[in-house]
This record gives structure tokens, C-alpha cells and sequence, in this order.
């Protein structure tokens, strides 16, 4: 168990053995457990990715935790809070090597992945019930552990630093934080400690990137995040800026 500090994120730490998704444990029992609850592990065995893709996780060598939230916030914050947990992943991981982050939810260390958020909302009915931030690192996989098909785009750490991970330290610095600016989020309502974080730290800013939406590609270049933590887009061929949500996009260039 990591030796925390902090206020509420993380007080109460569930670690399992073995499980098949935290975020999926954390949203079926969600009643279970209460605001600020982590649910943690280093063996997951069908981890969850966003866009309905699989997280793929290498058994005792990868991160895979879930930070439960009963805010009496409204949903559309769930991107906010992504980037919060971008802000607080990039600066743990900072402490082992120099990290960037992709908008929204990918952690980049030498222009691959090395971490991704999945954050999702809990309703009963119309009500909001609960967020679940889910939070997959590749701590210490070797090159053999990451997919071949996934070589060019997704690392571990240890590949990249060449030293081997405490688990520990970095779960621990990452939910310090995480608390930290939660708290201050929460206390101010004021995103712009974290959103400046990931200001800093994107690899998307002033890039051309195109914006795929269904059949459609937009060429555009990045120009700001929000207070919100939307992605603000000049489009080619118009004048005034568009914001973007989370949303399947590709990089040009
Ligand atoms: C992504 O980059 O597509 C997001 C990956 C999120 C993976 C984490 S691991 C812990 C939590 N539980 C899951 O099933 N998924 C998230």
C-alpha cells in the first residue's frame, strides 16, 4: 500500500490480485464504494481503452488503477477531469523521464504512449451517479510485451529510461497530484493550475492536425485549450475558431 498524504483521492486504496477491468469493477459496484476511492492493480486481464478498443496490460508489469468520483458536478466536466488527470499523470511521470501529453488521454514519452486515461460517467436515469477515471501505465514492459502491431506507437518506461519502475513511487506521486489539484479544482473552480499543465506539456499545440469525423477530414490547426479542456481548432478556410471534445482525430505532419 502507497504511503499517501493526501486529503480524500486515494485515502481508501482497494488493491486486487487480479481483475479484469477497474473501471468496470468501480462501475458496477459503484454504490460500493465511496468518493475518492482507488481501485488498483497490476494484474488486469481485459482492460478497456477508449473508442471501445482493448487496454492491453502485461501481467505484473503495467499500472491499471481507478479513481472513483461523486462529484455534484455535471458531465460535460468529464473532459475537464480528464485533463486534470493528464496534468498530475505528466508530472509523476516527469519524475522518471520527460513526458508530453496528446490530447486528451495519451501520456507520450519519446513521441510514443506510455499511459491512457479512460474516463467514464456513471447515470441512473438522468442522474449523474458517479465518474470513474481510469488510469492504464506501462510501467515495466519489454519490447517482447508490447504487441507487435503496437510497436511503432506504444512503449513502457522501462524501454525508454532503461530502468526499472517502483510502482510505488509513482502511483503515490501520481495520486499526490491528483489531489492537489483536485482540490484546489474543486475549492476555486478554477481549471487553469492543470489546464496550464497540459497547455505546456501538449504536443499538439500549434500543430497541423486533421479532425476526422465519421466520413469527414477537417484540416486545422490547434490553437488553444479551454478552460473546459476542449481542443480550440482554427479550421482551414474559416475565420473563427471551433472547440473540439473528445472525438477520433489524426495528426498531419
Ligand atoms: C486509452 O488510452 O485508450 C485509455 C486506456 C485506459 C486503461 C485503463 S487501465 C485502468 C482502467 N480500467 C480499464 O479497463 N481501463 C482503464
Amino acid at each position: 500500500k502507497a504511503d499517501l498524504r493526501t486529503r480524500r483521492i486515494g485515502r481508501n486504496l482497494i488493491f486486487k490480485d487480479r481483475i479484469p477491468s477497474t473501471n468496470e469493477l468501480a462501475l458496477n459496484k459503484l454504490n460500493s464504494f465511496s468518493h475518492g476511492d482507488i481501485i488498483l492493480t497490476d494484474f488486469q486481464t481485459n482492460g478497456k481503452g477508449r473508442m471501445g478498443r482493448n487496454w492491453q496490460a502485461s501481467l505484473g508489469k503495467s499500472i491499471a488503477l481507478s479513481i472513483v468520483l461523486k462529484p455534484a458536478i455535471e458531465n460535460k466536466q468529464a473532459v475537464l477531469l480528464t485533463q486534470l488527470t493528464a496534468a498530475a499523470l505528466s508530472k509523476a511521470i516527469d519524475q522518471i523521464t520527460h513526458s508530453s501529453i496528446k490530447w486528451p488521454n495519451d501520456m507520450i514519452v519519446n513521441s510514443k504512449k506510455v499511459a491512457g486515461i479512460l474516463t467514464e460517467s456513471h447515470f441512473s436515469g438522468s442522474s449523474l451517479e458517479g465518474i470513474v477515471i481510469g488510469v492504464g501505465i506501462n510501467t515495466n514492459m519489454s519490447t517482447e510485451d508490447i504487441d507487435n502491431n503496437l510497436r511503432s506507437k506504444a512503449t513502457s518506461l522501462l524501454i525508454e529510461t532503461q530502468k526499472i519502475v517502483d510502482p510505488n513511487s509513482l502511483i503515490t506521486s501520481f495520486i499526490q497530484w491528483f489531489d492537489e489539484l483536485y482540490s484546489s479544482w474543486e475549492l476555486t473552480n478554477d481549471s487553469s493550475p492543470f489546464i496550464s499543465i497540459c497547455k505546456e506539456k501538449s504536443i499538439l499545440m500549434n500543430r497541423e492536425i486533421i479532425v476526422r469525423s465519421g466520413e469527414m477530414n477537417r484540416p486545422g490547426k490547434v490553437v488553444d485549450i479551454n478552460p473546459l479542456g476542449e481542443l480550440i481548432i482554427k479550421y482551414a478556410g474559416q475565420d473563427s475558431l471551433e472547440s473540439l471534445q473528445t472525438m477520433d482525430f489524426s495528426i498531419r505532419g
